[in-house]
């Protein structure tokens, strides 16, 4: 059967962390007070995750997931459980949104097993990254970019803009696309650290649209998901196609099509609600599938309508945000 929320989405997709750890810091997913990390024990086992995937194809047609993190190729076990998925669902489409930097070690498996990549990368300057995410990784993350373009793995580049820190390298990431012949996504930020940088560092899609069209020409192409692509000319000469995730100032809750699930088993409807709720105690000790099955269509029903629903008391009335979720913990 298919899920359905109470607004008549369905759920096509879904999106698990694999783990909460992070071999980066960027600042604006750690919360000021420093990160509590999952205790072994809370977190998934290989098998429950397995299980569960089986479980949401089987029971509810699920055919698409996305590994997340924290970073999720730091999970041990990654090889052997995309292994066991694909032996069980040979025709399931299997992403990860990484931040690069073991991409290097994985690509051959990526390539053998046809995952594709979503990759997380807010600067090229080599300062600002170590800024940014604390670490000094950059040009391992670049070496991975160009063995998936060699490689021929499927690549997209994320990107969060952040006004007065990478706004104003907007058209050296143009160029990076173009040479690379690689998508980059400009993704809006999105006030869910718990701390109160966003207001200062919040830019929309429209002010990165008006630095664009200083130097070039730009045309809507088309939606892709929750991304707007745009291609952009330089006079008449084809220079690259960008994309937009604007989740602030143009939410796509309508289309939202998907579910998470954390890395402590929690299913996690919105990146905006405040609830987890928790498929363990049907794993745990044993599992109990009828109750696991009424649990997931009881839950599902409850998804928020969405983020045009919570703006109205969130953001509009100028209060400082405070979000239970952490991108760690749900990975995007
Ligand atoms: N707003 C938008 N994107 C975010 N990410 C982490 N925190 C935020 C935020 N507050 C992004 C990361 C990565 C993905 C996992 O989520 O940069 O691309
Ligand atoms: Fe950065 Fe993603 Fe790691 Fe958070 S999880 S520190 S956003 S790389």
């Amino acid at each position: 059967m298919v899920l359905k929320d109470s607004f008549g989405r369905e759920i096509d997709y879904i999106r698990i962390s694999l783990t909460d750890r992070c071999n980066l810091r960027c600042f604006y997913c750690m919360p000021e007070e420093g990160v509590k990390l999952f205790k072994r024990e809370e977190i998934l086992s290989l098998e429950e995750i397995e299980f569960l995937i089986n479980f949401f194809y089987k029971y509810f047609s699920i055919k698409k997931i996305r590994f997340t993190g924290g970073e999720p190729l730091l999970r041990r076990g990654f090889e052997n459980l995309v292994i066991e998925i694909k032996k069980n669902i040979p025709e399931i489409d299997i992403n990860i949104t990484t931040n690069g930097i073991l991409i290097k070690e994985k690509v051959n498996f990526l390539k053998e097993y046809g995952i594709k990549v979503n990759l997380s990368l807010d600067t090229l300057n080599r300062e600002k990254f170590k800024k940014i995410t604390g670490f000094d990784f950059l040009d391992e993350i670049i070496e991975g970019i160009d063995l998936c373009i060699k490689l021929k793995v499927p690549l997209k580049i994320n990107t969060v803009m952040l006004k007065g820190i990478n706004d104003e390298e907007i058209f050296d990431l143009i160029e990076f696309s173009r040479e690379k012949e690689l998508i980059v996504r400009f993704i809006e930020y999105m006030p869910l650290s718990g701390n109160d940088n966003w207001k200062k560092f919040f830019i929309s899609k429209k002010e990165i649209m008006e630095k664009i069209k200083e130097k070039y020409n730009i045309f809507y192409q088309e939606k892709e998901k929750i991304a707007e692509n745009y291609i952009l000319y330089d006079d008449k000469k084809f220079v690259t196609k960008v994309g937009f995730i604007s989740t602030i100032t143009e939410p796509f809750c309508d289309f939202c099509s998907r579910l998470r699930i954390t890395s402590d088993g929690k299913i996690v409807l919105c990146l905006f609600d405040k609830t987890g709720y928790d498929l363990k105690e049907f794993l745990r000790p044993r599992i109990r599938e009828k109750k696991l099955f009424d649990f997931i269509l009881k839950t599902v029903k409850l998804k928020p309508e969405g983020f045009v629903a919570l703006k109205k008391t969130f953001f509009d009335k100028g209060e400082n945000v405070e979000s239970f979720f952490v991108m760690r913990k749900i990975g995007g």
